[in-house]
């Protein structure tokens, strides 16, 4: 009854036309990579697990409701204030309405909130408290602010586009890292009474054609992610079912398409896998302005349109009466984002909607504090973890009282104004020229200050009494041979709305060859907000150390002193691979771009599966650069003692098909092994390491992530580490069965440093 064919009438500005195609002229329908299949009737939400009383008070109150005033659940409105987006209040009930805002690393538009590390940050920082700490205080943050949710976090990107230009607003390239810490980040976000939406869902890999544009009269459509059954299970939505677990209450959908058709109208991904499969509870909302259709959304289900819509309001009613929709799907649009409501008590004790954020900042307005003392600690911490040590030739690091550090390059300096990022996303921040502290667009934060590179090392010499000399203009600059160290500070910007054009800039490699040519201890940052290639000068016998120190948030210099003086010992791993050169990435290096015969209908065959990142350069023998999960310490830990112990939980049988709850079948996330190992640390100063576990699962790649256990070690010391393998852990999806399938034959059992220095090794049979 909904087939492709009711999507395509939908789908106002695109040009279906029978003709037969030429070059430039091919429709959605002439070259299909897979149809995505009809998933119909969306399922109501059914109040299942910690819902149910949110979903007895949600029922009450949408039954107490007219239609006119549920259609206004369903589609944002303009509110007079700076949230991204508004839900109206129904007075006479005591509903006040919705304020949703970005994003999914700080609140964005406004004054008096702080700006918190990045995404590809907190994935560095391998420390699952630590994001659970982070999203708790920005939560608690937008509490104050009246934001209901928080738009964010990212685990879509996963990272599969190397160029691609928002992977930083994500944790990792790995869905199980991803996937690990998204889930703190939702319960951390959502203790605080904020809602989350996950984004973007799903296949969002690439900026270039995200959107529908129309030129001349001719619309090319946005990219169709088309991916496979068993690859969207291992990858891209393992992580939304983590978030979904954790119980997050809304999920966004995404720009692109999925098998050639809408994500916010794709009845495949919203019916199927996030409502049946993940039992979802919450509500689908759109990206801004990601709506392409009218009823045929409503009935693929999708919930909320954001940040208004043209083809829903009063037509839900109307097609309600021409049985094009069903009423029991209007009510649990409703039921969905109202049991959200409950379920994080936002009925009570909430401040009133974007209190305190008006349109304009620069306007006279009411001042309403976001931020708190008591999260100092976390910001500081939260920018400390996420810098990653990969060279650190002769201990060169930490400095030891240089007498005289010499600082170059644009990047070290504070921008020369700080203006509240506007709402309206035309304007990137302005820290392309500066030091990079978050990437551009709608993840772009308003810090409360900036405590630049520069700033923080001067007022190290003050304390220490000792000089600084500095050069953040020149990319030639002169080097007083008595300098003890030489900081070179460069970044790799990206931004929302666009993809990166490379993986180098030779501008910044041309500073860093310069200034090493000059001085014998030349110590590279690079602030990168994506994955930045080496090879221009890593072997140069004059670059001693180097940090990949990604997008920290407003503590940037401070935490990096802290690194560089030895206050702070280096604990970050790469949640990605720095490989040799760009090539070894391979097809998915960069974005798609919408060429003949494709023109019309841009396509991406997602046709390498899960073999992206280090799953590729494992299955392709590449050595990388620097390979995913490894990063350097102060100190060195060594491995002893693998034990891999299977718990009672009977493994062999195939789990029944349990009553679904959120996060999908529950038996999923049965423990059936224990693994444990011994970490000394071997050196003369306290660490913190990140002891990670992979595992060959029988017919799948060589091995994959799928434990990680950071632990702080005192010299000397050495500290037992866990991991719990999951049924999930251990499966693979059955594209047959529809279903997570343990495999035969022998899984091979890995624990070491990183995905390539794995001094353990062990195997078990299930
Ligand atoms: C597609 O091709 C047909 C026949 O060649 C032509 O009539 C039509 O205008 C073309 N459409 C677009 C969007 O170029
Ligand atoms: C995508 O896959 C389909 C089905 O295999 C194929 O027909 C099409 O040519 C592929 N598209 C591209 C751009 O490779
Ligand atoms: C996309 O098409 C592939 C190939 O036919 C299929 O395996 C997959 O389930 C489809 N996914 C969606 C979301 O439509
Ligand atoms: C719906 O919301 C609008 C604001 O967008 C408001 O003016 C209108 O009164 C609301 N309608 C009902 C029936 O509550
Ligand atoms: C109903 O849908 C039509 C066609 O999409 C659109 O032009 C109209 O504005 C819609 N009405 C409302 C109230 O949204
Ligand atoms: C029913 O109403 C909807 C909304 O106005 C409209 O899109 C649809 O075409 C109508 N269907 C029929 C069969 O009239
Ligand atoms: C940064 O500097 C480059 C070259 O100096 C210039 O082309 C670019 O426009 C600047 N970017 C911003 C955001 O100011
Ligand atoms: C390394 O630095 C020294 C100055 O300390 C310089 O003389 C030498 O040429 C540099 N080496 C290279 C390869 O540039
Ligand atoms: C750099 O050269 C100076 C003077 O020759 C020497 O004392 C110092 O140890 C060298 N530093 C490094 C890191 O090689
Ligand atoms: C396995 O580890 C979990 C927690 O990580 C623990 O609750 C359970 O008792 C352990 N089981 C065995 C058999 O060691
Ligand atoms: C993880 O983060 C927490 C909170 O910031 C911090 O207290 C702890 O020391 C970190 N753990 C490790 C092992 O680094």
């Amino acid at each position: 009854m909904y087939g492709l064919a009711s999507f395509a009438a939908l789908l106002g500005g695109l040009s279906l036309c029978s003709a037969a195609p030429t070059e430039q002229n091919i429709t959605s329908d002439t070259y299909f990579y897979g149809d995505s299949p009809p998933v119909y009737p969306s399922p109501d939400g059914a109040g299942t697990g910690s819902w149910a009383a949110a979903y007895v008070k949600a029922k009450s109150f949408v039954a107490q409701l007219t239609d006119e005033e549920k259609i206004n659940f369903t589609a944002g409105y303009t509110a007079s204030n700076g949230c991204s987006g508004n839900i109206p209040a129904v007075s006479r009930l005591g509903f006040p309405g919705l304020c949703v805002s970005d994003a999914g690393n700080g609140l964005r538009g406004t004054d008096f909130v702080n700006g918190w590390p990045s995404g590809i940050h907190v994935g560095a920082s391998w420390n699952k408290t630590l994001a659970h700490q982070r999203a708790l205080y920005m939560g608690q943050e937008f509490h104050r602010k009246g934001v209901n949710l928080l738009l964010g976090p990212v685990v879509g990107p996963l990272g599969r586009v190397v160029e691609g230009g928002r992977n930083w607003e994500g944790f990792a390239n790995d869905p199980y890292l991803s996937g690990a810490l998204v889930y703190e980040t939702v319960q951390g976000v959502q203790e605080a009474g904020v809602g989350v939406s996950v984004k973007h869902y799903i296949g969002n890999e690439q900026e270039t054609n995200r959107n529908p544009e129309t030129e001349n009269g001719v619309t090319v459509a946005s990219v169709s992610s088309n991916i496979d059954d068993k690859t969207i299970h291992e990858l891209y939505l393992w992580p939304f079912q983590d978030a979904v677990l954790a119980g997050s209450v809304s999920v966004m959908c995404s720009y692109n398409r999925v098998n050639n058709s809408y994500s916010c109208q794709n009845s495949k991904t919203l019916n199927g896998l996030l409502k049946t499969e993940l039992g979802f509870q919450g509500y689908v909302v759109t990206d801004w302005d990601a709506q392409h259709a009218g009823i045929a959304g409503a009935n693929a289900g999708l919930d909320m349109v954001m940040p208004s819509t043209t083809t829903w309001g009063s037509n839900l009613t109307t097609a309600i009466a021409n049985g094009s929709m069903e009423a029991s799907r209007l009510d649990d649009m409703v039921t969905r984002i109202v049991a959200s409501w409950y379920q994080l008590n936002q009925d009570t004790d909430f401040p009133s909607p974007g209190i305190g954020m008006p349109v304009d900042v620069y306007s006279e307005h009411e001042i309403v504090i976001g931020t708190s003392a008591d999260e100092k600690d976390a910001l500081l911490q939260s920018a400390i973890e996420g810098h990653v040590l990969v060279k650190n030739q002769g201990s060169v690091l930490p400095l030891q009282s240089p007498r005289l550090v010499s600082v170059f390059g644009y990047d070290a300096k504070a921008p020369e104004s700080l203006d509240l990022a506007p709402v309206s996303l035309s304007v990137a921040p302005p820290t392309q020229n500066n030091t990079l502290w978050v990437g551009g667009g709608s993840g772009a934060n308003n810090p409360a200050y900036v405590i630049a590179p520069l700033d923080a090392i001067q007022q190290q010499a003050y304390e220490d009494n000792t000089a600084v000399l500095w050069d953040v203009t020149s990319f030639d600059p002169d080097v007083d041979p008595a300098s003890h160290a030489c900081l070179v500070f460069i970044n790799s910007y990206a931004s929302e709305g666009s993809d990166r054009t490379g993986l180098v800039d030779s501008d910044s490699d041309t500073l860093v060859t310069n200034v090493a040519s000059k001085c014998n201890n030349t110590i590279v940052v690079i602030h990168n907000a994506g994955i930045r290639l080496v090879y221009n000068w890593i072997d140069h016998e004059n670059v001693t150390a180097v940090i990949f120190a990604h997008l920290p948030g407003q503590d940037t210099g401070k935490a990096l002193v802290d690194l560089l003086y030895g206050r702070a010992n280096p604990s970050g791993r790469l949640p990605y691979t720095v490989a040799k050169q760009a090539s070894d990435y391979g097809a998915v290096l960069h974005p798609v771009q919408p060429v003949a015969p494709y023109g019309l209908f841009p396509q991406d065959n997602f046709t390498e599966g899960v073999y992206i990142d280090y799953r590729a350069f494992d299955k392709e023998d590449i050595t990388p650069q620097f390979e995913f999960g490894f990063g350097l310490s102060y100190t060195t830990f060594d491995y002893s003692s693998l034990n891999i112990q299977r718990t009672s939980v009977e493994a062999t049988q195939y789990p029944p098909a349990a009553v679904i709850q959120e996060g999908g079948n529950p038996r999923l996330w049965d423990v059936l092994v224990n693994v444990t190992a011994q970490v000394e640390n071997a050196g003369s100063v306290d660490g913190a390491e990140v002891a990670q576990l992979y595992v060959g699962i029988p017919n799948g790649p060589i091995r994959q992530l799928r434990g990680f256990d950071k632990v702080n070690i005192l010299a000397g010391e050495t500290v037992t580490v866990t991991f719990a393998l999951t049924r999930r852990d251990l499966s693979t999806w059955s594209v047959e069965a529809q279903e997570w399938e343990l495999q035969q034959g022998e899984y091979k059992v890995y624990v070491g440093r990183s995905s390539r220095d794995l001094p353990l090794t062990g195997s078990l049979t299930l």
